[in-house]
């Protein structure tokens, strides 16, 4: 019998990809989304690229009796919990805002979970929950460092949560993915990452220059101690990074975990500085774009990448998709947009 996954959160950049990559390895998914950070364009996307039409529920995890009751109508076998805000910037402006949102989502699935007996959760961690650490590659076992926003210190807390709560409550089971820098869109172009106002993440605001909607993309900082000078990071692509919770959710259903609670690094162990993303961009895309040196931006680490060899072990999980063929996507996914 097929399993049922909700994916809180399904209808943004990496809800909507791996709820495509779970349908297409034959799970019954449940889309639940609050509509704050996106619209429906991915939603739509995704039924389209699918063929069909999936459960989406209209709903915020911060209302507990929602939540409730969504368990109580679908036999759900595993969450992936993606609803969470995401703007470093604005958490240190808001940090109320963020740690509301974050935490009680999050406590009122795992509420739930418990109220039903227990369940697999997914959780959607980052990389920023190691900090700024010259310990390179990063692996599992390296230490977290006090994080340098309210949002990244809502991701170490929610991954303390599950830890405590898969301790405390049986049939409770956890996984916390800590993503690197996820980028790309799916090879359709018709599901990828939709910023609402002025993108923060890097490869949204190249091909907003790309396509004429940003003047000049400004690189922050030419002096940090990296070899030409910018900052490096692990890209990981976004249909990549779906395929991960594949395989995450399927050793959770299947009974294979070795702990209850287990972290996995999502990366591809390959560090790329953002000059070389940004001329990898314009060379297999044969755009040329506006881009100029800024100061540093406050709270960037200066170089941080994965160490994925413990998620080849135990999820026989590998990054498979190239820089270019990801960049090519990117861009694919912009000009959809633009009607181009
Ligand atoms: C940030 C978060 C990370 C989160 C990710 C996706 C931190 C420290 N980082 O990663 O947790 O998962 O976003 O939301 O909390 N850059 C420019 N110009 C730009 C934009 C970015 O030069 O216009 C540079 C940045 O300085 C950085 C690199 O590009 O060196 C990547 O930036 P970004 O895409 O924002 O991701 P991170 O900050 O690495």
């Amino acid at each position: 019998m097929s399993k049922t996954v909700l994916v809180s959160g399904g209808a943004g950049f990496i809800g909507s990809h791996v709820t495509v990559e779970l349908a297409q390895a034959g799970y019954d998914v449940v889309i639940a989304d609050n509509f704050s950070n996106c619209d429906e364009t991915n939603y739509r996307g995704v039924c389209k690229i699918l063929g069909k039409e999936l459960p989406m529920v209209p709903m915020d995890f911060c209302e507990k009796a929602s939540v409730y009751s969504l368990f109580e109508k679908y036999p759900i076998d595993a969450v992936i919990h993606f609803a969470a805000f995401k703007a470093v910037g604005e958490s240190v402006a808001e940090p109320l805002k963020y740690y509301r949102n974050n935490l009680l989502s999050f406590l009122n699935i795992l509420d739930a979970a418990k109220h039903n007996g227990g369940c697999n959760v997914l959780f959607s961690s980052s990389a920023t929950v190691y900090g700024e650490t010259e310990d390179l590659p990063v692996t599992e076992q390296s230490p977290r460092q006090p994080a340098k926003s309210p949002y990244g210190n809502t991701k170490t807390m929610c991954e303390d949560i599950l830890r405590d709560s898969v301790q405390a409550y049986p049939g409770i089971k956890g996984i916390a993915l800590r993503y690197f820098n996820p980028i790309g869109a799916h090879p359709s172009a018709l599901i990828g990452e939709l910023p609402r106002g002025v993108p923060n993440n890097l490869v949204p605001f190249i091909t907003q220059t790309a396509i004429g909607k940003r003047a000049c993309l400004y690189v922050f900082g030419n002096d940090y101690p990296t070899p030409d000078g910018t900052c490096l990071r692990d890209f990981i692509d976004i249909v990549d990074l779906a395929k991960a919770h594949v395989s995450a959710v399927t050793r959770m259903c299947a009974e294979r975990m070795k702990e209850e609670y287990e972290i996995f690094n999502i990366g591809t162990g390959r560090p790329v500085s953002v000059l070389e993303l940004i001329n990898t961009f314009e060379r297999v895309n044969g755009v040329k774009l506006n881009w100029k040196f800024a100061p540093r931006r406050a709270g960037d680490v200066v170089s941080i990448w994965a160490d994925p060899t413990l998620a080849g072990k135990e999820l026989g999980w590998h990054a498979e998709r190239g820089l270019d063929e990801t960049l090519k996507a990117a861009w694919e996914w912009e000009k959809h947009l633009a009607g181009i």
